[in-house]
This record gives C-alpha cells, structure tokens and sequence, in this order.
C-alpha cells in the first residue's frame, strides 16, 4: 500500500521541516535500507512541532525502535529535559543508544529495555508529549495507562492512524469504524480513535503526515 500522503504534499512536507542532522541522515538511510518501520521524516518533523508547541520538557515513547522518532524530538529538548525510549528488543535500543550519544543528545535520553506498558507503570510522570507506536493490538491500552500521566495542555501522538505499511489504508480504517469487515489491524486502530474520542479530558484530531497521526491534547 502506498503511503496515503500523495507524492507533491510529501515533498512539499520535506521542504518546510527541519534540516536533519548528519545522524539523523543515517538514521533515514538506515530505516530504508533494512526496511524498519519508523514515522518517518513528514510525521517526525510534526513530532518535534508538538514538542516545541508544548514546550516539551518530558517524553515518552510506546515503542522506540532504534530510536528514529526520538530522535527527531531531542533537539527541542532542553538539556535537563528527558525523552523515555521504550523497546522490546536490545539490538534496536543499542542502536538507538550509539546514535543519540554520536549526536550528543544521550544526556536527555533514558533507555528502557522491555515492555512499555509495563515500563510507563514505573513513572509518575507529567509528560507533555507521548508517542504511541507500539503494537497496534494495544494502542488502547497504551493510552489508557498514560493518559492520567500527561499534563494539562500535553499532547498525546498515536502513529498509522491511516495506513500502516502493505496491512492496511484509510478505507479500511473507515471501514471499522462503520462496522464493516476490515483487517484485524484496522479495527485496532479503529478501537483507539473510538477510546480517545470518548474521553472526556481529551480532545482529538487527525493529522494527515506521513501514515497518520491522531494527536490528543489533555484538556
Ligand atoms: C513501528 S516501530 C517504530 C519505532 C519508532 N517509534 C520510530 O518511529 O522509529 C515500533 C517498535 O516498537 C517496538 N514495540 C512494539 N510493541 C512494544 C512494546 N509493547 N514494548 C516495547 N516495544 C515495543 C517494536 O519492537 C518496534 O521496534
């Protein structure tokens, strides 16, 4: 499945974000190469403009891969802010580790090895910013354990709110909210924006870059 962003918006996208680094480069030629699948430069840049927005000083991730999306966010950081990176897999995380130090944002950084459900229980927060990327089959979850976590005016970002690579697009995801028959992972992205929609300390709205991102401001 294409990536639902037509090919002009994309490049127009490319042309107002902010420059990437050298690391952030590889970072990129990295993820195409071995076909990770990160948020990507067009969502990346908007993670970063909700970090600035909020004035982030603390962030957490669901899912962190080799610290990609991170990334993207450390620059707006303040050096005593802190970014928790969440990953199941420590070959990734190590990864993550090497690139935030060659770009001399390690001190912001926090790495967590394991399940992010059961590492946000660990902190008290107030976060001002969350990214949800886990897997999809708990994006609900996610948010239902961060979301008394997040300061008034925080943002909470869930990503492949539209599409997620060849598994599905926005007519699936239209389809489940409808009822009708969708990929499994269409309907889990379906119960999310049901779940945030629903909640009263949370207002919500689609943002269209890259495959999708549903951002959630705590009221
Ligand atoms: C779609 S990738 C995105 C990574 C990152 N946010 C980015 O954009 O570069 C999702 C990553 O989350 C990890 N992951 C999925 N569910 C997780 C969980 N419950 N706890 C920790 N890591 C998880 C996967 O191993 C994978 O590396």
């Amino acid at each position: 499945m294409a990536n639902p962003m037509p090919e002009a918006v994309a490049r127009l996208c490319r042309r107002a974000a902010p420059e990437p680094d050298d690391v952030l480069d590889e970072m990129e030629t990295t993820a195409r190469e071995s076909g990770f699948p990160t948020i990507g430069p067009d969502a990346g840049a908007f993670y970063r403009l909700s970090a600035r927005l909020t004035a982030a000083s603390s962030v957490f991730e669901f899912g962190s891969g080799f610290g990609y999306s991170a990334y993207w966010v450390a620059p707006a950081l303040p050096s005593d802010g802190q970014i928790v990176l969440t990953e199941h897999d420590p070959d990734e995380l190590d990864m993550a580790r090497e690139f935030f130090a060659r770009g001399g944002y390690d001190d912001r950084a926090v790495f967590e090895e394991g399940d992010a459900i059961e590492t946000v229980e660990r902190y008290d927060g107030p976060f001002d910013l969350v990214l949800v990327d886990n897997e999809d089959d708990r994006y609900v979850e996610a948010f239902e354990a961060v979301r008394g976590k997040v300061a008034p005016g925080g943002i909470v970002l869930a990503d492949n709110v539209l599409a997620a690579g060849e598994q599905f697009g926005p007519d699936a995801v239209l389809d489940a909210l409808d009822g009708d028959e969708a990929p499994a992972t269409a309907h889990h992205i379906a119960d999310y924006y049901e779940r945030v929609r629903a909640d009263p300390d949370f207002e919500t709205a689609l943002v269209p870059v890259g495959e999708g991102l549903l951002a959630s401001v705590r009221l």
